[in-house]
């Protein structure tokens, strides 16, 4: 049974949906934890910026349903001040668990200290905060992004072994101050500060959209006159970037090499065209995890506090075969 109810979270312009689902009947709104088994997790969502976004909402409703967990969700829009102002009406709603993908990692100390003093525990999905209270949540499920950026370098580093000419990187960062633009971009340093060859020329954020990634790309080239290599943060600012590439009548994958990260379909059908040479996974479908996850904590059962998420490297020869089984 799928049941739609909406919610006025605040004043002003922000339109957040709250969407209840339940695969058992009647709904659990407003019901705190106590005896029942019947689970309400109110989950804030960063947005709908990318293929990957849309993948990971989808996953998590999904898992939802099959659950049987009622799921209070929001959209924040990329807005660090509508996920504050969610938590807080889940708070006031008396949800069992807040579940949220923090759009920033800096700033949430003061929110999640009112669901603690309320006694609500609270789960991080996909990314992280940079809160030093380590009692604020109880378990942060998600990807490793420094990893992704040092598997993105490693790609860099093979590919231009044992060439001595300087190699011009350019690097569309993702949303200023998320996790996943932090991690990516130091991982991806980390490796190649080892080799003076590599020189990033410019880096700038696409705030993870196919729009931005293209506006953003048209000025790396207007400005720079030698881009080697692109690498990109998300799929869908390659995308962008690549019809940026290809209006300067420039071949991406060929004269600009494509590095990204995520591995959703449209990715892999440009891989299989030659445009992107190699994509990092980052797994969306979060849903079925953070639904055990949570069922665990109602019932007070101990979980570890750090979930890393299991992704591969997809070259152009492995996307063809892959892209059929994609399934996001
Ligand atoms: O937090 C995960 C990142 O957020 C994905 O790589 C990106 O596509 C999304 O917007």
């Amino acid at each position: 049974m799928f049941k739609r109810a909406a919610a006025a979270l605040a004043a002003g312009a922000m339109a957040v949906v709250l969407s209840a689902c339940s695969g058992g009947g009647a709904a659990n709104d407003g019901a705190a934890g106590g005896g029942s088994d019947k689970i309400t997790i109110g989950f804030s969502q960063v947005g709908a910026e990318s293929g990957w976004r849309t993948a990971n909402t989808k996953s998590v409703q999904d898992a939802a349903k099959k659950a049987g967990v009622t799921l209070k969700f929001s959209d924040a829009q990329q807005k660090q001040e509508n996920q504050i102002k969610a938590i807080r009406s889940f708070i006031q709603q008396k949800v069992d668990i807040i579940a949220f993908s923090p759009v920033v990692e800096s700033g949430w100390d003061t929110v999640l200290k009112e669901a603690k003093a309320a006694k609500i525990p609270v789960i991080l999905t996909d990314r992280a905060v940079d809160s030093q209270d380590e009692s604020l949540y109880v378990s942060f499920l998600g990807s490793d992004f420094v990893e992704e950026g040092k598997r993105a370098a490693d790609w860099l580093v093979k590919e231009y072994q044992g060439k001595s000419d300087p190699v011009n990187i350019v690097q569309l960062e993702g949303t200023t101050g998320s996790a996943p633009a932090n991690d990516r971009k130091s991982g991806f340093a980390d490796v190649i500060k080892g080799d003076p060859k590599f020189k990033v020329l410019a880096s700038q954020t696409g705030d993870f959209t196919r729009a931005k990634g293209k506006e953003v790309m048209q000025a790396f080239l207007k400005s720079q006159p030698k881009i080697d290599v692109l690498y990109a943060h998300n799929d869908d600012m390659a995308l962008g970037a690549i019809q940026a590439i290809e209006e300067a009548g420039k071949q991406p994958g060929k004269d600009i090499k494509i590095i990204s990260i995520d591995g959703v379909k449209d990715a892999f059908t440009a891989m299989s065209q030659g445009k992107i040479n190699v994509v990092v996974e980052c797994n969306p479908l979060l849903g079925d995890q953070l639904m055990e996850l949570a069922k665990k904590v109602k019932k007070g059962e101990s979980v570890e506090r750090r979930i890393k998420t299991e992704e591969g490297v997809f070259t152009q020869d492995q996307a063809a075969a892959a892209l059929p089984s994609r399934q996001y």
